[in-house]
């Protein structure tokens, strides 16, 4: 089914177009060089990037597609979690498009569309599954039966994982998004074990994470270091990049050991990993040696559908229309919307 799916949930403006699997087009503008100076993403800049540029990416992605507009069957769009003025423009957008094709409309949650992420352009991917979500936002762990039969299994008590690769990144002087960067720098470590930061594991049997410890732990580590400033403790580019390496070790280390214990806790043989996160070179690295060794598979999404994409909108957005679900005009944006 010809699919057209939007995301405007923060500062990536996608369109895309897709069919079951396959994606025909997926564009994406990003809005992220201009929030750089503040550190963070600035709403009201990404709400407004969006208006400009959505209609240039709409045209984009069908003339890519090889389709037409009248070729779409459904139209796909987040509607939560976000910014509230960034959801509303693609919101607006899909209804706009809803209505004057004839097509029915969907509102899709956020969190749900990177956990399927994995399903683009690989159908090697089966249920059930335990999901495990690691984004700027969000950081949760699912076992899914379908895309309507899930439950979620844990979730993270305080700071989701990008938002602590961001933070420590920003404590670094590194720079916006944090979590690339880190992950870069970390391979650039030469002292490996010279630094180890506390992992918070909320209890053996938790399926839940805390990531807020270890960014406060690299706080500490920084100001002590800062204010020695010797010889051997100074903040070069050698201790950064160590710093680095033992954040992303403890980060990592959490999110693939409770990734492991929810497959044993549900008897579960598969894992399926999406969000911004599932891009570090880390966690793949460690979660298919620990998977391969318990006998599990693993599925990552390819790397243009880990970050922010409609994509992966428009592939739930037909699931989910195809067992039933539908939205009307009085969808609205819903920026605390939850994984549920
Ligand atoms: O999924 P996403 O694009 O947006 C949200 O829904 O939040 O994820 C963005 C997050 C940012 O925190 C960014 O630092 C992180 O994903 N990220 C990474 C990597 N690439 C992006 N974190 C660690 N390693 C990476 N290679
Ligand atoms: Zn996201």
């Amino acid at each position: 089914m010809i699919t057209l799916g939007i995301e405007t949930s923060c500062d990536e403006t996608g369109v895309s177009v897709t069919d079951g699997r396959k994606v025909l087009a997926n564009v994406v503008s990003s809005s992220v060089h201009l929030h750089k100076k503040y550190g963070g993403v600035v709403p009201e800049i990404a709400s407004r990037f969006h208006v400009e540029y959505i209609v240039e990416m709409m045209k984009k992605a069908i003339a890519i597609s090889g389709k037409n507009l009248k070729d779409i069957r459904l139209v796909a769009v987040t509607n939560g979690p976000g910014l509230v003025g960034a959801l509303l423009t693609g919101i607006s957008v899909a209804k706009a498009l809803s209505y004057s094709l004839g097509v029915p409309l969907i509102g899709v949650n956020h969190i749900l569309a990177h956990l399927y992420s994995s399903f683009l352009g690989n159908g090697g991917v089966r249920f059930p599954f335990v999901g495990l979500v690691v984004s700027g936002g969000h950081t949760v762990l699912f076992y899914c039966e379908d895309t309507v039969r899930y439950k979620l299994l844990g979730q993270t008590q305080d700071d989701a994982v990008g938002e602590a690769y961001d933070k420590v990144a920003k404590l670094l002087g590194l720079g916006y998004p944090g979590g690339p960067i880190v992950d870069k720098m970390a391979r650039s470590a030469k002292r490996l074990n010279k630094i180890i930061f506390p992992k918070s594991y909320l209890g053996k049997h938790s399926l839940d994470f805390s990531f807020s410890g270890i960014k406060t732990a690299v706080l500490y580590y920084v100001q002590r270091v800062t204010k020695a400033n010797t010889e051997d403790q100074k903040l070069d580019k050698s201790l950064v990049a160590d710093i680095c390496y033992a954040f992303q070790e403890a980060a990592t280390d959490a999110l693939v050991e409770k990734a492991c214990l929810a497959c044993a806790m549900r008897r579960c043989r598969r894992i399926v990993v999406g969000g911004g996160v599932a891009a570090n070179s880390r966690l793949r690295e460690k979660l298919y040696e620990a998977a391969a060794l318990n006998g599990i598979a693993v599925h990552f999404p390819k790397m243009e559908y880990c970050l922010d994409n409609a994509a992966m909108v428009s592939f739930l957005g037909e699931q989910l229309y195809a067992r039933g679900q539908r939205s009307n005009m009085y969808l609205t944006a819903e920026p605390n919307l939850g994984p549920r």
